[in-house]
C-alpha cells in the first residue's frame, strides 16, 4: 500500500503533535483523535475536544509492540497476542507503567494499548516518537467517524488538524480485551471475535450481557447515536421487511445495503463485515437526509454479529422483537 500522503503533510501533523496539539488520524477500525499520551496537557485537549466524560479512560496506540514496554507490564500472554493480532483491531487492557499519566487512564492502574494496522497511523507514531492516545473522533455520545468527512461533522475547529486517509476498513471500534482479570474478559467485542480469542485463551469472558463481566468505564455512557431515531428489529421476518421496502412509493434512494426515502431506512440482508464498514456512515448519512426512522434488522450474537449487536442495542431508541 502507499501512503497517499506526502511526507511533508505528516512532519506538519507530527509538528503539531510534538506540540501537545491533537491531530485527527485514520486508523482500520475508526478514525482516532490523537494526542502525546504521556503529556497531560495535550490529553487535556482530547477531552475538551470531543466533550469526552474525564473517568472514561483513553487507548493508547503505540508504533511497535517494543514501545508497549515501556508503558505497560507484558505479561508472556499479552506478548503472544500481539505478535499473533498486531497491527490490528485488538486492544488490551494490561497494568501501566509509571510515566503514564493518570489522565490518560483516568485514574485507574492499568493501561489499553494497541497498534493500528494503517500506515499513516503507524508512521505517524513512529515520527513522534511517542504514543498517542487516541479515542474515536466524534464528540461523546455520537457515531465513530469513519470519513474524514464525518470527522468534520463532530470536530471542525475542535482539534488543530484531521489527516485524511479514506474510508476506514473495519468500521467499527477494536475489539477491548481484559489481561488485568482472571479470567481475561472482553470488554467490548470487535472484529477480533470471541470465538477467535476462545483459541489463544483457555477461559475468556465473552457475553456482552453476561453479568458477570466488568464493563470498561465507557460502555455506561450513551453511545453511537445518530439523531434520527432507530429501531432495531429482532426477528423480523424478511418477506415482511421486503415487503415494507416494495411498499415505497416515488424516489428512493440506496447507500450501500439500505433502502431510504423520505420517512425511514431500512437495511436490507448483507453480511456483518459489510455492515461493520458501512454501519456509522449510514447512521451520520441518515441524519442528512431527515429521515424519520432507521429500521435495522438484528445479526445473530456471534462473529462479528457480537459487535454489531453491542453497537445496535446502544445506538437503537427502540426494539422490535
Ligand atoms: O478501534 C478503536 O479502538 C478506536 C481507534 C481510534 O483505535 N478507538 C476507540 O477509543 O474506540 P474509544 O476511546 O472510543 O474507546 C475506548 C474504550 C472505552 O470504552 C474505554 O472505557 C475503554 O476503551 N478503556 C480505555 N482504557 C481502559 C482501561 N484502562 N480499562 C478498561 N477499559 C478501558
Ligand atoms: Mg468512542
Amino acid at each position: 500500500m502507499t501512503l497517499l500522503l506526502s511526507e511533508k503533510e505528516i512532519d506538519s501533523a507530527v509538528e503539531l503533535l510534538k506540540k501537545d496539539e491533537t491531530v485527527v488520524f485514520p486508523t482500520e477500525t475508526v478514525y482516532g483523535v490523537g494526542a502525546n499520551a504521556l503529556r497531560k496537557e495535550a490529553i487535556d485537549k482530547i477531552y475538551l475536544a470531543k466533550k469526552r466524560p474525564k473517568d472514561n479512560p483513553l487507548i493508547v496506540h503505540v508504533g511497535s509492540i517494543d514501545q508497549v514496554h515501556e508503558i505497560a507490564q507484558v505479561t508472556d500472554i499479552a506478548q503472544k497476542l500481539m505478535e499473533k493480532y498486531w497491527p490490528g483491531a485488538l486492544t488490551l487492557v494490561l497494568n501501566k507503567k509509571e510515566g503514564v499519566p493518570q489522565v490518560t487512564t483516568a485514574g485507574l492502574p492499568t493501561v489499553c494499548v494497541r497498534m493500528p494496522d494503517n500506515q499513516i497511523a503507524i508512521e505517524l507514531i513512529n515520527k513522534c516518537g511517542f504514543p498517542l492516545a487516541a479515542p474515536s473522533a466524534n464528540i461523546s455520545g455520537r457515531p465513530s467517524a469513519t470519513t474524514a468527512h464525518h470527522v468534520l461533522q463532530d470536530l471542525k475547529g475542535k482539534v488543530s488538524a484531521v489527516i485524511d486517509g479514506g474510508s476506514s476498513r473495519l468500521g467499527i471500534e477494536s475489539t477491548v480485551l481484559d489481561l488485568t482479570r482472571s479470567p481475561a474478559a472482553i470488554l467490548r467485542p470487535g472484529n477480533i471475535t470471541c470465538e477467535q480469542l476462545r483459541e489463544d485463551l483457555e477461559n475468556v469472558v465473552c457475553s456482552d450481557t453476561s453479568s458477570d463481566v466488568v464493563k470498561s468505564p465507557g460502555t455506561k455512557y450513551t453511545h453511537y447515536s445518530p439523531r434520527t431515531p432507530v429501531t432495531l428489529c429482532e426477528n423480523l421476518d424478511k418477506d415482511y421487511m421486503q415487503e415494507l421496502i416494495d411498499d415505497f412509493q416515488g424516489d428512493v434512494g440506496v447507500i450501500g445495503f439500505s433502502v431510504f426515502k423520505a420517512e425511514v431506512c431500512i437495511t436490507v440482508s448483507r453480511d456483518g463485515e459489510t455492515f461493520a464498514r458501512e454501519l456509522y456512515a449510514l447512521l451520520r448519512d441518515m441524519d442528512t437526509y431527515n429521515v424519520d426512522m432507521i429500521f435495522i434488522e438484528a445479526f445473530d450474537d456471534t462473529g462479528v454479529g457480537a459487535a454489531l449487536m453491542n453497537r445496535l442495542r446502544k445506538a437503537a431508541t427502540f426494539v422490535q422483537k
